[in-house]
């Protein structure tokens, strides 16, 4: 379950990147309580909506720089390609105690620390899409130097997007990108595979998009709010010799979806191998 207080909230935050993850966060830090007078966001074009709230909430918008103190913690939350570009900012702000997260997928902590000399402690985490709706499967891998009330704060300010997960070695974040970075995708095909079979059974092409779209969203629902594994959840709705019984014999006759997912997350593994370097 996720520790969700906001106890480990740092006293200074700088946010670099306020597009969709990171006003997602600053949203989300702004609900649990962040320091407003302490948060400065640096974003060169900022949305509209991202210019009003920092208004609102007297949140500094794009101060100069020089002017910024090194803050408890840096959020960097630009696109990869932007690391280069954003780096020499970055390193200004970092101090001797100053954390730096970074969503950055494909940065290894080592190009981190490379482009942003002094930063020492660097946690590098994975969200994914649905952090747009807080629900995000984040997966967070730390340098040695974090200590570990910056992990709490690392962890209290992923969690504002939704569940964190921490991985013991950075090596795991190529799996963990494969597994839940890509996987909402995965499960948006399973809903068009669902909807194409309902078709091909007879249904109404909208009818059966709305059921399997109702569906994926109905055994989301189910596994979030209870504690039962889903294989139990399986095993409850599969009466023998039923109708569920005779769709799963089909699904997990081997090779099968087993099989072909384990190839897909394989791929998407290699892959994100291949662009971290
Ligand atoms: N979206 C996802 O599902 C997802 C999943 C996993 C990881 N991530 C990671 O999350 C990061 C952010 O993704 P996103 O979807 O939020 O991207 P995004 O919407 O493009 O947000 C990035 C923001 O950073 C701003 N920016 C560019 N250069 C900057 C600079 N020098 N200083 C400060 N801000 C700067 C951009 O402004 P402009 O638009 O004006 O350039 C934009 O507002 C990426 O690194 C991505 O790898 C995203």
């Amino acid at each position: 379950m996720r520790a969700h207080s906001s106890h480990h909230l740092p006293s200074s935050l700088v946010l670099i990147g306020a597009g969709n993850m990171g006003s997602a966060m600053l949203e989300g830090w702004l609900k649990v309580g962040i320091n407003r007078a302490t948060t400065t966001v640096l974003d060169p074009h900022p949305s509209l909506e991202v210019q009003t709230l920092c208004a609102e909430e007297r949140i500094a918008l794009n101060p100069p720089v020089r002017d910024i103190r090194p803050p408890q913690a840096v959020v960097l939350a630009t696109k990869p390609q932007a690391l280069e570009a954003v780096a020499p900012a970055v390193d200004r702000l970092i101090g001797p105690e100053t954390l730096l997260v970074s969503i950055l997928a494909g940065k290894r902590i080592e190009d981190l620390k490379r482009a942003i000399p002094r930063a020492k402690a660097v946690v590098r985490a994975m969200p994914n899409l649905a952090a747009a709706v807080r629900l995000s499967a984040t997966a967070a891998a730390a340098s040695e130097a974090v200590t570990e009330p910056q992990r709490l704060i690392a962890h209290e300010l992923l969690s504002s997007i939704g569940q964190v997960e921490w991985v013991g070695h950075e090596r795991l974040i190529d799996a963990v990108t494969a597994v839940s970075g890509s996987g909402p995708a995965y499960f948006f095909y399973l809903t068009e595979c669902l909807a194409h079979a309902g078709t091909a059974a007879g249904l109404p092409t909208e009818l059966a998009e709305r059921l399997a779209r109702a569906t994926i969203i109905g055994a989301g629902e189910l596994l979030r709010q209870g504690d039962l594994p889903p294989a139990k959840l399986r095993h409850n709705v599969t009466s023998p010799g039923g109708t569920t019984a005779a769709a799963l014999d089909v699904l997990m006759r081997e090779p099968g979806l087993r099989e072909l997912i384990r190839e897909a997350v394989d791929a998407a593994k290699r892959r994100a191998e291949e662009l971290s370097g």
